[in-house]
């Protein structure tokens, strides 16, 4: 780190020989090694070579995102008639925690036992005060990788005043291999019947809007690419997707909220989670600026990201499911990306 001090790299790997790779910066996600339909492996996350480029060329990529991942309106909330005011550092708005989010901060890790594979624990302490949210928040983290190519990512957090909390993975997937261009032919399946529409500043306007004869509507695969261009208001603010969906759910488990299947390559990923909504990002903003892992340049659409979490802007929408946390609770969240193949 510019400070000097160091940054941990940890590799998870299971009996098939996939591979998770993830460093201290950020708790991110550097590299993901998976096989293909033919058994033929390759790194399925767009990523950077060095701390540098995650410190200052990278859009979060692979990292953990808070303390409040995606927007807050105009950087403000009011929370038990106190106002915050937060970094607008993506105009109008506050994005991802701000201009040091959790993607920037340095994780302390640990490898931990588990009967069920192979695990690091990362933790945080974020001070009260810390990018204007309030009350010091302690949050732990676990990766857990199966021998069956599932990657369990578990989070918790505690706060020692009331605040508002709401992590997420950033990761951007490219089932075909990080270096194999675009996402459009990915066929994606998303358990919603809803989304949250947005403004053209990407904040919701509050309405869940039935998903039912738009573009939005992945109840069944469809390839990313169908309808990305097709002109529709949402989708012009968005530069493509950059929507957050309403899951479908029965309870408060784990439950499957979308399937990625890429043809080429045969590779599959479902995303199960405990959260509310998730974010389908398609990666608009790439532009071919950014060099990553093996010199790959990263051009528009060369990655999805598909990311858990409460919906955007919820501390100004009271009608959205809460990301309140009060001291004495337990904020506790689950996501799994399970890796297959489809022969
Ligand atoms: C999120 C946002 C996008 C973009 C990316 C990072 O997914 O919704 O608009 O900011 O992060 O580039």
């Amino acid at each position: 780190m510019p400070s000097g001090e160091p940054v941990f790299q940890y590799s998870l790997v299971n009996r098939r020989g996939s591979r998770v790779t993830i460093i201290t910066l950020g708790a991110s996600i550097t590299s993901l090694v998976v096989p293909d339909r033919d058994g033929q492996m390759d790194d399925v996350v767009l990523g950077m070579t060095d701390v540098q480029g995650y410190l200052t060329k990278s859009p979060y990529f692979g990292t953990v995102v808070g303390r409040y991942g995606n927007r807050i309106a105009k950087g403000h909330f009011r929370l038990d008639d106190k106002d915050y005011v937060l970094a607008i550092n993506n105009e109008p708005n506050h994005l991802h925690g701000g201009l040091v989010g959790f993607d920037k901060r340095l994780w302390t890790a640990r490898t931990v036992r588990s009967d069920s594979g192979v695990a690091v624990r990362l933790r945080l302490v974020s001070a009260d005060g810390d990018q204007g949210y309030p009350g010091r928040l302690l949050v732990t983290l676990r990766y857990l990788f199966t021998d069956d190519d599932h990657l369990i990512v578990d989070y918790s957090a505690e706060t020692l005043r009331p605040t508002v909390v709401n992590l997420t993975q950033h990761s951007y997937f490219n089932l075909a291999g990080h270096r194999r261009g675009d996402i459009l032919g990915h066929e994606l399946l998303v358990n919603a019947d809803r989304f949250t529409p947005v403004d053209s500043t990407l904040i919701p306007s509050g309405l869940l809007e039935p998903v039912d004869g738009t573009p939005f509507d992945f109840r069944n695969a469809t390839a990313i690419g169908a309808r990305i261009d097709q002109q529709q208001e949402q989708l012009t603010y968005g530069r493509g997707y950059d929507h957050n969906f309403v899951l479908r759910r029965t309870g408060p488990g784990l439950e499957m909220a979308a399937s990625v299947y890429e043809p080429l390559s045969g590779r599959t990923m479902e995303v199960w989670t405990t959260e509310p909504g998730m974010q389908l990002y398609t990666g608009n903003f790439l532009d071919g600026s950014i060099v990553g892992k093996g010199g790959q340049r990263y051009g528009r659409r060369a990655g999805l990201c598909l990311e858990t979490q409460h919906f955007p802007d919820s501390p100004n929408h009271p009608a959205f499911p809460s990301t309140v946390l009060r001291p004495g609770e337990r904020f506790q969240s689950r996501t799994m990306f399970a890796f297959g193949v489809r022969r």
